[in-house]
């Protein structure tokens, strides 16, 4: 009998993390999820959380040497722990922008190379990033975020050609707009009054975290993990979100750069 699949999932306490958790242990996987403190989360029954940051080593090591030890191997990596950052680009502080690039784009490495020396000597594994369609352009707004992102899924395209010779595949999932807890964890500079990008920029707000409630549910990205799983050469970059947001990514493609801006600035009001 094949063993059960060995799923490790970072960010595993809301949202997308959670979703994907609960899917794949309905699907017969062994799933262990992170937390940075499970102890918040006492009724939370469906797989075992581990205490885990991704921008502490030490917590890292130590959630997947508890994997190893309970389960003997890693086969699926979900790298989901991230977290939101909004403002203009003028006005965000430089130590925002360290956190949230220590999350979205460290973060995911620190627990690759935790992860690496297991599927290495497994010969096998399959690692991937959750990214963002939010990556494929810079959002007014959201440039860092975006920015994470795309270095995350830049990245990525470099792990897959360095982890190949140990059999070990690495791809990027990119969803759209998700009804999950995003928009409450998000750092955002404050829409002061004095600021020159204050009306706009507040606009722009409660456009995004509209976006947000009205995302479909995270369900649709677990089983796009799933999917990816049981594909035989998963491929470099995959999508999930809604019509609009995939076409969004085809626009970007064939429409000539100043058409594009002028597309999305509109769609923003700017
Ligand atoms: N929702 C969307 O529309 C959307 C769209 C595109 C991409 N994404 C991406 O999807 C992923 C999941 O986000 P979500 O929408 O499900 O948001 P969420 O509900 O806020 O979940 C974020 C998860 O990340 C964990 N986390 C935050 N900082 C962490 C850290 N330093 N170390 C370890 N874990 C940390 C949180 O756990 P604790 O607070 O319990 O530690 C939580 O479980 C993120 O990478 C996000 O960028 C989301």
């Amino acid at each position: 009998m094949k063993p059960l699949p060995i799923i490790f999932i970072t960010g595993a306490s809301s949202g997308i993390g959670k979703s994907i958790g609960i899917y794949l242990t309905e699907k017969g996987c062994k799933v262990y999820g992170t937390a940075r403190n499970p102890a918040q989360y006492k009724n939370f029954n469906y797989f075992p959380l581990l205490a885990l940051d991704v921008s502490k080593p030490d917590t890292i090591q130590t959630a997947v040497n508890e994997v190893l030890k309970l389960s003997g191997r890693i086969d699926v990596l979900i790298n989901n722990a991230g977290v939101g950052i909004t403002g203009p680009l003028e006005e965000t502080p430089y130590d925002a922008i360290d956190h949230c690039y220590n999350t979205n784009f460290k973060g995911p490495m620190r627990v690759i190379e935790a992860v690496l020396p297991a599927m290495r000597k497994q010969q096998s594994g399959l690692i991937v990033n959750i990214t963002s369609i939010a990556g494929a352009m810079g959002l007014p707004y959201r440039g860092i975020y975006s920015a994470s992102k795309a270095s995350l899924s830049i990245i990525t395209e470099t792990y897959r050609m360095e982890l190949k010779p140990f059999g070990v595949h690495c791809c990027t999932l990119a969803p759209g707009d998700f009804a999950t807890n995003i928009a409450a964890g998000r750092y955002h500079v404050a829409p002061e009054k004095t600021s020159p990008y204050h009306p706009l920029y507040q606009q722009n707000i409660d456009q995004m975290n509209a976006h947000v409630s009205a995302g479909s549910d995270p369900i649709a990205v677990a089983k796009s993990v799933y999917k990816i799983m049981n594909a035989k050469h998963p491929k470099v970059h995959y999508v999930v979100g809604s019509p609009l947001q995939k076409f969004s990514l085809l626009l970007k493609k064939v429409l000539p750069s100043k058409v594009f801006e002028k597309m999305l600035s509109k769609h923003y009001n700017l």
